[in-house]
C-alpha cells in the first residue's frame, strides 16, 4: 500500500514509517513540524536507504490536504498528527479543538474524495477516564477523557465512528498506553520540545545532565512503593501493531473497531527509575514531591483483543525501553538537531 502519515516525523510517527518500509508499503508524510524537526526526515531516509515524499503543512488546512491527495495516489493513511500535551490543553482549548478535531474532519473529507477509506488512528488510554476498571477493556463504555486533549481523542473516535458507519470508511481505532523507548540505531527517538511532561523522557534528560534530579509526583497512592503504575510500551512494538492494524483493516467484520495497545503489566515510577539505572550503570538523583493534579494510581491495558484479532502482542521489556531511550539521547544529548 501506499500510505500516508499525519505526523510521520514526530515521535511515533516517525518509528512507525520505518516499520511500514519495513513491512513493504510506500510512505509519504505530512507534518507541519509543529512539535519535531526537519532533521528527522534525513534520519528516517538513511535507516529506511530510500527517499521520503515529505509535505509540510497544516493538516487543518483543507485545500492543502486536498491537493496533497490530488497529487499522491494514496491507499491508506495513518493519522498521528494533533498536539498532545495534556496541561497545555487546558491553557489552550481552542487550538486543541481546532488542530485535533479539524485535522481529522480535513483529513477524513479528503479521503471521501478520492476514495480512500482505510484509516488507522491514534487515540489513548485516557479516553477511559477516571471511573474504569483495571485493566482497561476496549468494551468499556463511557469514554470520558478529564483533559481537552482527551477530549479530542473521545471525539475524534466519535467522529470516525460515525463516518465508518455511514459506510465511508474503515477504521481502527488505537488506544496506546504509555510508548516509550527508541530505534535501537540511536539515531532517532522522542525529543520534546522544553521541559518535559512525561516521565521517561524526564529520566533521560536528568541521566545526560539536562536536568538536575527527577521530581517523583507522589508516593502514597494505593500501589506497592507508593507511586503510580502505568504501562510502558516500547515505541517500535507500537509501530509494529499500526502496521498490523493497517493490513488488517479490509478483514474487520466491523467498519470501525478500537484496539488497545499496551503490555498488560504496570510499572511504577519507582521501577521505571530503577531499571534506568540498570540500563546505564549508575544512579540518578531524584525526590519525592507532591501529586500531580490529574494522576490516575494505576492502569493499565488487557490486550488481548489486539492479539486475538491483530495477532499482535508486545516483545520488548521494560530493560529494552531503557536501554535503547538511554541509546538515543546518549548519543544525540539536545535530541535532533535544528537544521
Ligand atoms: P509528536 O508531537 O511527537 O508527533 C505529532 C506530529 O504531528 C509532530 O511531528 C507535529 O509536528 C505534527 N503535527 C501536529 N499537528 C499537526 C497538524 N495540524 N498538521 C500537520 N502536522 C501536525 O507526538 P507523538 O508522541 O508522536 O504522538 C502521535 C500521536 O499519538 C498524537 O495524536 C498523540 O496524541 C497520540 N498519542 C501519543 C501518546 C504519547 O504518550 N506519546 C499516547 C497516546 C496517544
Ligand atoms: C507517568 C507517571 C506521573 C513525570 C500521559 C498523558 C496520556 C498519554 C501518555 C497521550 C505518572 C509520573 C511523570 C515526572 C513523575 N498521552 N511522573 N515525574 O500521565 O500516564 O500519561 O502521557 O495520550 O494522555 O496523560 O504519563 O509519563 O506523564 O507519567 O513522577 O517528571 O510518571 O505522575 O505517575 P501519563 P507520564
Amino acid at each position: 500500500m501506499r500510505v500516508l502519515v499525519s505526523g510521520g516525523a514526530g515521535y511515533i510517527g516517525s518509528h512507525t514509517v520505518l516499520s511500514l518500509i519495513e513491512a513493504g508499503h510506500d510512505v509519504v508524510v505530512v507534518d507541519d513540524f509543529s512539535n519535531s524537526k526537519p532533521a528527522v526526515i534525513g534520519r528516517l531516509e538513511s535507516l529506511a536507504g530510500q527517499h521520503i515524499p515529505v509535505h509540510a503543512f497544516d493538516l487543518a488546512d483543507h485545500d492543502k490536504t486536498e491537493r496533497l491527495f490530488a497529487a499522491e495516489s494514496i491507499d491508506a493513511v495513518v493519522h498521528f498528527a494533533g498536539l498532545k500535551a495534556v496541561g497545555e490543553s487546558v491553557a489552550k482549548p481552542l487550538e486543541y479543538y481546532a488542530n485535533n478535531i479539524g485535522s481529522t474532519i480535513s483529513l477524513v473529507r479528503a479521503m471521501r474524495r478520492h476514495d480512500v477509506r482505510r484509516l488507522v488512528f491514534s487515540s489513548s488510554a485516557t479516553v477511559y477516564g477516571e471511573a474504569a476498571p483495571v485493566p482497561y477493556v476496549e468494551t468499556y463504555e463511557p469514554l470520558v477523557a478529564s483533559s481537552p486533549y482527551g477530549r479530542t481523542k473521545v471525539m475524534n473516535e466519535q467522529v470516525l465512528a460515525d463516518v465508518a458507519a455511514a459506510g465511508e470508511l474503515h477504521v481502527a481505532l488505537l488506544r496506546y498506553f504509555n510508548p516509550v523507548g527508541a530505534h535501537a540505531s540511536g539515531t532517532i527517538g522522542e525529543d520534546p520540545q522544553g521541559i518535559p511532561n512525561n516521565l521517561m523522557p524526564f529520566i533521560a534528560q536528568v541521566a545526560v545532565g539536562r536536568r538536575e534530579r527527577l521530581s517523583v509526583f507522589g508516593d502514597d497512592y494505593p500501589t506497592a512503593d507508593g507511586t503510580c503504575l502505568r504501562d510502558y510500551i516500547h515505541v517500535e512494538d507500537l509501530a509494529a501493531g499500526h502496521v498490523a492494524a493497517l493490513e488488517h483493516l479490509g478483514a474487520m467484520a466491523e467498519p470501525v473497531r478500537a484496539f488497545n495497545l499496551g503490555s498488560g503489566h504496570g510499572t511504577s515510577v519507582l521501577e521505571l527509575l530503577r531499571a534506568f539505572e540498570r540500563a546505564i550503570g549508575r544512579e540518578l538523583p531524584y525526590e519525592v514531591v507532591g501529586r500531580r493534579p490529574g494522576d490516575l494510581p494505576a492502569f493499565w491495558a488487557d490486550p488481548s483483543r489486539a492479539a486475538d484479532e491483530l495477532g499482535w502482542r508486545t516483545t520488548r521489556s521494560v530493560d529494552d525501553m531503557c536501554a535503547d531511550t538511554w541509546r538515543w539521547q546518549s548519543q544525540n544529548p539536545q535530541g535532533f538537531p535544528d537544521a
